[in-house]
């Protein structure tokens, strides 16, 4: 059996792009597997938040993972900063980090690309953070989207030079990045990833949209004026995303997507994939609403703190004796 460990941020409802690229795979790797899925709220402070805001989006981030499916008696849900082991190995991994390659990481890149002054620290130094809540767990598989690769490089080598340095107690962990949904495009500018932060709502379908709100966002998305249904990432983006998006949801292969939506119009093709959305999210919101407002949740994410505490607290406890942390003991 292997231990998978992943994290998605409470900034904001969760996009089709997360779940499609992230969340719905979750789901199956639960069956035989070891599985850790954490909110990680200390990543989401790294930009300017709303207290409030925050604390409903965690929430609601949690109802979210167990209304796709994430089951509580096989998988350990929790909160990030309800684990204080998180920050403290990641402070740890931090001095091990070199600030050189922390600045090379291409969303710190992006996101201080209007100069560093207003930017906070915790922007740089959240990769190292991310390695912790990776390594604490000894994960062997990390399951993420494309724009995550990076930062599991970076994992990696941190693993590996704290083994190297101090002592071997790090196993070095897998990236999994699916074949088909690891980038899923804007809506708007296929050329750009989906993503909740994108100040156009027009550009992403978030998981709790509703039917109207889906088709309209569909309908609006952009296309090309060639009016084939065709997977061609290079000359036809947006089309390929709808095609990627339908297929995902719906099941059925692009190839038939194809041949079902020959010589017929974007606008049949663009229906096609907003119900094939109505479909994949509407169970998902149902439960979402039956699990919101529950104790249930509260129960579950205790618990889930909880175990997850045990198991990082023994590797916090190797890695403060490797680097040589605490007293000598008489
Ligand atoms: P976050 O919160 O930005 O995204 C959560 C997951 O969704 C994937 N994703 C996408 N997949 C396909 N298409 C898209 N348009 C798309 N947008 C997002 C992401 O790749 C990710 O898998 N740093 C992480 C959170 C994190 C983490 C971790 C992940 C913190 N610690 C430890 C794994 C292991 C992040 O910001 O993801």
């Amino acid at each position: 059996m292997k231990t998978i460990f992943s994290g998605i941020q409470p900034s904001g409802t969760l996009t089709l792009g997360n779940y499609l690229g992230a969340m719905k795979n979750f789901v199956d790797l639960q069956e035989d597997q070891n599985c850790y899925f954490c909110i990680v709220d200390e990543h989401a402070i790294t930009v300017p938040q709303d207290r409030l805001k925050l604390r409903e989006n965690i929430r609601s981030l949690a109802a979210l993972y167990l209304a796709s499916g994430i089951d509580p008696q096989k998988s350990t849900l929790f909160i990030q900063s309800e684990v204080s082991a998180h920050t403290q190995l990641g402070w740890m991994l931090q001095c091990v980090s070199y600030i050189g390659e922390l600045e090379r990481m291409t969303q710190f890149k992006d996101k201080s690309l209007g100069g560093k002054e207003g930017v906070s620290a915790g922007l740089l130094t959240y990769p190292p953070l991310m390695a912790s809540d990776i390594l604490l767990y000894k994960t062997d598989i990390v399951p993420v989207g494309e724009d995550q690769k990076q930062h599991l490089e970076l994992t990696r080598n941190l693993a590996q030079r704290f083994n190297n340095k101090y002592n071997d107690i790090f196993t070095i962990p897998e990236v999994s990045i699916p074949k088909v949904g690891a980038r899923i495009m804007s809506l708007q500018s296929p050329d750009k990833k989906m993503s909740k932060s994108d100040e156009n709502q027009k550009s992403y379908i978030s998981m709790l949209d509703d039917e109207k709100k889906i088709t309209k966002k569909i309908k609006s998305a952009v296309t090309d004026s060639e009016g084939v249904v065709k997977f061609d990432k290079e000359n036809k983006p947006g089309v390929s995303n709808l095609l990627t998006i339908h297929s995902l949801c719906s099941g059925e292969s692009i190839a038939e997507l194809e041949k079902r939506y020959e010589g017929r119009g974007y606008g049949e093709f663009k229906q096609g994939v907003a119900d094939a959305i109505i479909q994949t999210l509407k169970p998902i919101q149902e439960k979402y609403e039956a699990l919101i407002h529950s104790d249930e949740l509260d129960t579950i994410l205790d618990k889930g703190a909880e175990k997850a505490s045990i198991t990082a607290e023994k590797m916090l406890k190797k890695a403060k004796k490797a680097m040589g942390l605490g007293r000598v003991k008489k």
